[in-house]
């Protein structure tokens, strides 16, 4: 069987630059070629924290077309949204029987989320503990080989690998065991204002972040005011010199070349800052371009969506089936 690979972006705000260095990127120009790939606007994953329903289609929609303005070519791999497709659920179900409370408590994201909503007074919603779970079902369900994501996401990975091993050993071989692949630069691209935290979608302040759909002017100016360090000197140490390895970074993620080779190509912060602004606008206008075209025409993202949604169903069906009856539910007929 060909390889499989499988992928998310949950609509929890607009895509960042993050989100295409780090996933969508390498799904456009490497995964898509090389296996059965399917790419999903996981939009069960967008409440599990405080949302707007309105706003949660809206970004779910604008998220299939970035992906396919980005290069996603659904003659190539199956795009859609998570909801479309009921065995993501239905796995999940199964999955939170083989995982244990304690192993969610664990994860780096639901500690940090649910420490920064009890501080804005918000309730933590159980989903946002069993969230990795749900992420678990999406990748199991297709028997995927590979799952490209940037760093923050590996420990979600590692957790599937054990539930999938776990249930295997339990229940008799029912899931390949996937792995994480990561991209060799820009796997954790930093918030230019606090280059010690992600760049994160979902942010309050948006001056430390490149959206994908940002003008020109607002990226220039977001990377000419990114937060640097106080040497004067341009050296790559993502340790002790965050700020400047990160503009590196992204630069390297745009030219191809290596961070440190960079580091010695520039004197001052300033000519590194102009000439990232202007590789990464470089690299976004293609992007841009195809979005505003796609937008004018959403018929046509409909009819990807729902083409995805079928294929998808069709490939996660045998395998949840299979978990059903393994784990000891007695077949319907
Ligand atoms: P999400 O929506 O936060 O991010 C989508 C992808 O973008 C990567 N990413 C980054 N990479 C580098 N630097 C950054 N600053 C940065 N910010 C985000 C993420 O690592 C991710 O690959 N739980 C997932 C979505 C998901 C999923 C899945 C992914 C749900 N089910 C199954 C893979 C397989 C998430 O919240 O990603």
């Amino acid at each position: 069987m060909m390889k499989r690979i499988f992928s998310g972006i949950k609509p929890t705000g607009h895509l960042t630059l993050g989100n295409y260095l780090g996933a969508l990127r390498r799904w456009v120009e490497a995964d898509q070629h090389q296996a059965d790939a399917l790419f999903s606007v996981v939009d069960l994953h967008a409440l599990t924290v405080d949302h707007d329903p309105a706003r949660v289609r809206r970004l779910s929609r604008q998220a299939a077309t970035l992906m396919l303005a980005a290069g996603l070519d659904p003659a190539l791999c199956t795009v859609f949204v998570q909801s479309h497709v009921d065995e993501h659920a239905r796995l999940s179900y199964i999955l939170e029987c083989t995982a244990t409370d304690g192993e969610l408590r664990r994860m780096i994201q639901y500690k940090e989320k649910s420490v920064r909503a009890r501080a804005a007074g918000q309730s933590v919603r159980l989903s946002l503990l069993t969230y990795p779970v749900l992420m678990a079902a999406d990748i199991l369900a297709y028997g995927a080989d590979e799952v490209p994501v940037g760093e923050d996401q590996t420990q979600h990975v590692e957790l599937t690998r054990d539930l999938a091993v776990r249930f295997n050993q339990r229940y008799g071989h029912t899931f390949r065991i996937p792995r994480a692949t990561q991209p060799p630069v820009a796997a954790r691209v930093m918030d230019l204002q606090d280059p010690t935290s992600k760049m994160g979608k979902s942010h309050e302040s948006g001056a430390g972040i490149i959206y994908l759909l940002d003008e020109a002017d607002v990226v220039r100016k977001k990377i000419m005011r990114a937060v640097t360090d106080s040497g004067q000197d341009v050296e790559y140490h993502p340790g002790s010199r965050p700020g400047v390895a990160n503009l590196l970074e992204i630069l390297s993620a745009c030219t191809g070349r290596n961070p440190k080779e960079l580091a010695g190509v520039y004197e001052s912060y300033g000519a590194l800052k102009k000439d990232t602004a202007e590789a990464v606008l470089e690299l976004l206008r293609p992007i841009r371009e195809r979005h505003a075209e796609l937008v004018a025409d959403p018929g046509h993202v409909d009819e990807v969506l729902r083409k995805g949604a079928g294929r998808a169903r069709e490939m996660a069906r045998p395998t949840v089936d299979a978990a059903y009856r393994a784990i000891g539910l007695l077949p319907a007929g």
